[in-house]
């Protein structure tokens, strides 16, 4: 079956063909980071008005670049929540008229739900892993949400919330540490290329624990490095006025030259990348996970994945389980795009969890089942 999928819940426009659920025939995302970049981060207004200028022509290029016909198409499935309501409003209402217009079935789907469903796709590149084995547990890091999850049943909508973010989100975190770095938008490739050749341990910034609790907290962490790089701030007016900065109120932050910019970005990313893979470890062992994953924008970090893997490694290490395999998306398939959606819209679709014209948008979707927490 041929799945087109239409992601639009933030500030990227995103449509692609999936055969199957697995088989990605085309991925089209057209980005707005250069339109957001001049504000210091996402501007909802702008973001919708992008979204309604690039629909039509991504669910086109996305469809000829499949090599299928419309005619070819099975169903049609869309982010309905949560994202920004401006957004989402473009991707579910020409969803809707083109699954009218086509007579297809309509698949509403959970963008975090989609995140996490990215780990079943066929990567474009290299060997077919298969299916993660379940019991899985998953790390869904991305600039909104920040969730431990368990899947025990191959069933979206059925994962429990076995810990998350009490604050900021662990790709706000990064976002708002690059802001304070004068490192600009998106934070965390900016701070990730920041921080190379930087010594992670130059700067012991706090790690929330949180004593046993899968939940996490970053806000500490940004006042922290706020307390650090403040003395080494120059004022505004010993800056120059940057042609970028549309208003003053977005003007980057500028810094005396001593400061140690690679050492505190490493530290930074280190302190947040460690929190994450020590409670995922322990989450997958309480938990006898089959296979550990990561999902959202923030799993495309390097450092974030090797310590992962260690951490996996070392909780395992003394266990009678065997150590689970950490799998992360290809890429492509890690910050939002739509192959996810026409994936895992694929599987609702066999389940018969399908919508209709009547289907909303859900800026505050509520995060898995009612019995989760
Ligand atoms: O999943 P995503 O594309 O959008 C949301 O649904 O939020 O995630 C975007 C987030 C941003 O906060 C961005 O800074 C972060 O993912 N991100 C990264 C990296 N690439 C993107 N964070 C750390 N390291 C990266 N390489
Ligand atoms: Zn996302």
């Amino acid at each position: 079956m041929n799945i087109l999928g239409i992601e639009t819940s933030c500030d990227e426009t995103a449509a692609s063909v999936v055969v199957d659920g697995r088989l990605v025939r085309s991925n089209v995302i057209s980005s707005q980071i250069a339109l957001h970049r001049a504000h210091g981060g996402v501007v909802p207004e702008l973001a919708a008005r992008g979204q309604v200028q690039a629909i039509v022509p991504v669910v086109q290029a996305a469809i000829a670049e499949s090599g299928l016909e419309r005619r070819d198409l099975d169903a049609i499935a869309f982010t309905h929540g949560p994202g920004l309501a401006g957004s989402l409003i473009v991707g579910v209402n020409a969803a809707k008229a083109l699954g009218y217009a086509l007579d297809l079935p309509l698949v509403p789907v959970n963008h975090l739900e989609a995140h996490v469903y990215a780990n079943w796709l066929r990567p474009t590149m290299g060997d077919d892993p298969g299916e993660p084995a379940l019991p899985a547990v998953c790390l869904l890091v991305s600039g909104g949400h920040t969730e431990i999850r368990l899947m025990d049943a191959d069933e979206a909508g059925r994962d429990t919330i076995l810990g998350r973010t009490l604050d900021d989100a662990a790709g706000e975190a990064f976002d708002k540490g690059a802001r304070l770095l004068g490192l600009g938008y998106p934070g965390g490739p900016a701070i990730q290329r920041a921080a190379a050749g930087g010594d992670p341990a130059a700067f012991d910034l706090p790690r929330a624990r949180l004593g046993d609790s899968l939940d996490f907290s970053f806000s500490g962490l940004k006042t922290a490095l706020l307390r650090i790089v403040e003395p080494y701030r120059l004022p505004a007016e010993a800056a120059p006025p940057d042609p970028a900065a549309l208003f003053p109120k977005h003007r980057p932050p500028r810094f005396d030259e001593t400061l140690p910019l690679a050492d505190l970005a490493a530290s930074f990313e280190q302190a947040i990348v460690d929190i994450l893979a020590e409670k995922t470890a322990r989450a997958a062992l309480t938990h006898g996970a089959r296979t550990v994953m990561i999902a959202g924008g923030v799993a495309a970090n390097r450092h974030l994945r090797d310590r992962l893997v260690q951490g996996v490694a070392k909780v395992f290490s003394g266990a009678s389980m065997p150590v689970p395999p950490v799998r992360w998306p290809e890429f492509a398939f890690c910050t939002d795009n739509a192959a996810m959606v026409a994936g895992l819209g694929y599987r609702l679709l066999c389940a018969g969890r399908t919508g209709d014209l009547r289907t909303d948008a859900y800026p505050r979707f509520p995060s898995a089942h009612p019995g989760a927490r």
